[in-house]
Order: structure tokens, then sequence, then C-alpha cells
């Protein structure tokens, strides 16, 4: 086909195919028997509108992999054939503010582009699968890449954190799971910040860590080797969720039952795993507990105290003993 206003003649060019489109419709009027035209005619077409151009680049849509309520997910591929994501949304939304905000986070997906014209966001493409899928694989996990992912997941709600958003939508489904095949590790991935929000205090960042912890009791139950210390940490997560989930059936927040038993395995794993993980149970605890963070840690030290004394008493009461019993030799 020859046009005048593009010489490219790229199949992902929009301008060549709409002169292509022009000039096919021109050639069906006047030949309307040519069956052939018009399929191509309809392809073109098909192609014409699978077209987003974002920034200087085109990429076309190769297949839809979701739908929610907030959009459509594409894989789209450049002229290369690289595959990206497009999520093409229904309407305007913060989504797009956040992810260019939290840009630098590790283990958060990569925002690489946006059209106010199509609502269209442009992302890394994830090749892996979500951590639903992982968790419905019969395959056991060692305790090295629990650890590994866990920690990747720490890390990236840490980092958004401090940027002052929250993710609000932690689920399996908005956690992409990636096998590097030759060390046999597994990458961890955000994904979906259409719930995502500002965070004004602490307690913004509750959901989420709530949600962490659930992920971690998931990935626990594919653990099979599981060491002292895992089994400690497990048994510190179990006992806040379940402490949450009074917490929100109360109502109200808890008493202090439960809390020095949560605190001495606390003491106990403290070395052995990363201080944003502490961080998180300790805001977690805080929240829980309806108290203030000195008062979390003036009552620690209470504690703390109250142990001191405890120890001190029974010294002297020993001494004391030791004392009477002496007197009594002399008797
Ligand atoms: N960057 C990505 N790389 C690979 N797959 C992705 C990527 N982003 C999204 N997906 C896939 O598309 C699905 C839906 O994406 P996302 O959660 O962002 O959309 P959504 O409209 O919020 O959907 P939902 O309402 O189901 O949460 C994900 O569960 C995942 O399988
Ligand atoms: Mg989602």
């Amino acid at each position: 086909m020859i046009h005048n206003f593009c010489t490219c003649n790229s199949q992902m060019c929009k301008t060549c195919i709409l002169q292509n489109i022009e000039d096919l419709k021109k050639h069906i009027k006047e030949y309307p028997d040519d069956v052939k035209s018009k399929q191509i005619l309809q392809k073109l077409e098909k192609r014409y509108k699978n077209i987003y151009v974002i920034g200087k680049t085109n990429y076309i849509i190769d297949r839809q992999i979701g739908s929610g309520e907030d959009g459509i997910i594409y894989i789209v591929k450049d002229k290369d054939g690289k595959e990206y994501i497009i999520k093409k949304i229904f309407k305007e939304t913060s989504e797009r503010k956040i992810l260019e905000a939290i840009e630098k986070c590790d283990n958060v997906n990569k925002i690489l582009g946006y059209s106010k014209e199509y609502l269209a966001i442009l992302l890394d493409y994830v090749n892996g699968i979500t951590l639903e899928t992982f968790l419905s694989i019969q395959e056991p996990l060692s305790e090295l890449n629990f650890w590994h992912l866990i920690n990747q997941l720490v890390d990236g709600l840490y980092c958004i954190h401090s940027l002052k958003y929250n993710h609000l939508d932690l689920h399996p489904n908005n956690i992409m799971i990636v096998k590097d095949d030759k060390t046999g590790m597994y990458d961890l991935v955000i994904i979906d910040f259409g719930r995502s929000q500002k965070i004004h205090t602490d307690k913004d960042r509750y959901k989420d860590i709530v949600c962490l912890f659930r992920v971690f009791a998931e990935l626990y139950d594919k653990v099979n080797d599981r060491s002292d210390i895992i089994k400690e940490v497990h048994k510190l997560i179990d006992l806040c969720i379940k402490k949450q989930q009074i917490f929100f059936t109360k109502g109200k927040p808890l008493e202090d039952n439960g809390l020095d038993e949560i605190n001495s395995i606390k003491k106990d794993i403290t070395t052995h795993v990363s201080t944003k993980f502490i961080e998180f149970i300790d805001i977690f605890l805080t929240l829980c507990y309806g108290i203030s963070d000195s008062k979390f840690k003036n009552s620690k030290s209470k504690r703390k105290s109250k142990r001191k004394s405890k120890r001190k008493s029974k010294r002297k009461s020993k001494r004391k003993s030791k004392q009477k019993s002496k007197q009594n030799l002399y008797i």
C-alpha cells in the first residue's frame, strides 16, 4: 500500500495502519466483491484498536490475563516482542501516582509509563505466578527460600510505608512469585496498588501488617523441615493473628492478657529476624493492645523492673534462709 504521510510502513505504526485502512476502504468501495480485502480491513481495524501509544513507544495487546473491579490487565509487546503489562483502568485513580511515588522500592511492581488518553498504566511484566497459585502447588518450600520470600515482602512493605503509603489489598493474588532457575530461589513482587492510600498514623499500617502475618502463616505451611527458630516465629505470628481476631470481634483494645507470652517469644527471636519484621510486630502490638508506643515500652520496662525486683527479693530471702540455717547450726 502506498500512502502519503508516513513511509515507515511498520506493523506497529498507527499512522501507517490508519492510512492502509483508508486505502482499503476506497478500494472496497470500487470493488465491493473483494472478500479478501474486506478480511484484511477487519484485521487492520482490530490491530489499530489494539495498539497503545505510551510515551514514544507503541505496544500491541497480545492477550488479556485478568480483569477486576478497577480494570483489565493485558500482556502487551513492543516492536521487538518484549513483554509488558498494560492495566487499562475504568476511571482515573491514584494508583499511577502512588506507583510513581514508590518506584524506587524493591520488590514492588515498577511503573514504566501512563497514558491519560487510554487510561492505561504501563507496568513491568512479572514473569511468574501469583502467590495464590504458588500456594496451591504441592511443592515443599525450603526454610531458606521461606525467609527469602518473607524478607522481600517485609522490605517491600516497609519501603512503601516509609514513603507514607500503604497497600490495603495485600493478598495472595496481589503478590507474584518468580523462580530463578539458576539458583532455585524465589523472588517476590508486590502488585496492584488500586486500593493504596496515604498513611497518616501507624494505625493506617495495621491492615497491611495483619496481611503480612497471614502470608507468613500460609507460607509456613509449605515449609517441611522446620528449625526451632521458625517454629518460634510461627508461634508468635499465630498468637498475633488470634489476638487480632479477638481485637476485631471485641471492637476494643485487648487487655494485657497474653502480651507476656508474646513478648517472651519476641525476646527469643529478636536476633534471628530482621529489625523491620520486629518493628511490624511492635506496631501491631501497640495498636492491638490499645497502648501508645511509649506506654508499650513503659509497660515492657515496668515488667522488666518487676522481674528485677522479684529476682532481688528472691536473692534476699535466699540469703535470709541461709543465715537462718547457719544460725541453726550454732543452736
Ligand atoms: N505486572 C504484572 N506482571 C504479571 N502479571 C500481572 C501483573 N500485574 C497483574 N498481573 C496479573 O493480573 C491479575 C490482576 O491484576 P491486578 O490485581 O493488578 O488487577 P485488579 O483489577 O486489581 O484485579 P483484582 O480486582 O482481581 O485484584 C493479577 O492477579 C496477576 O495475575
Ligand atoms: Mg488484584
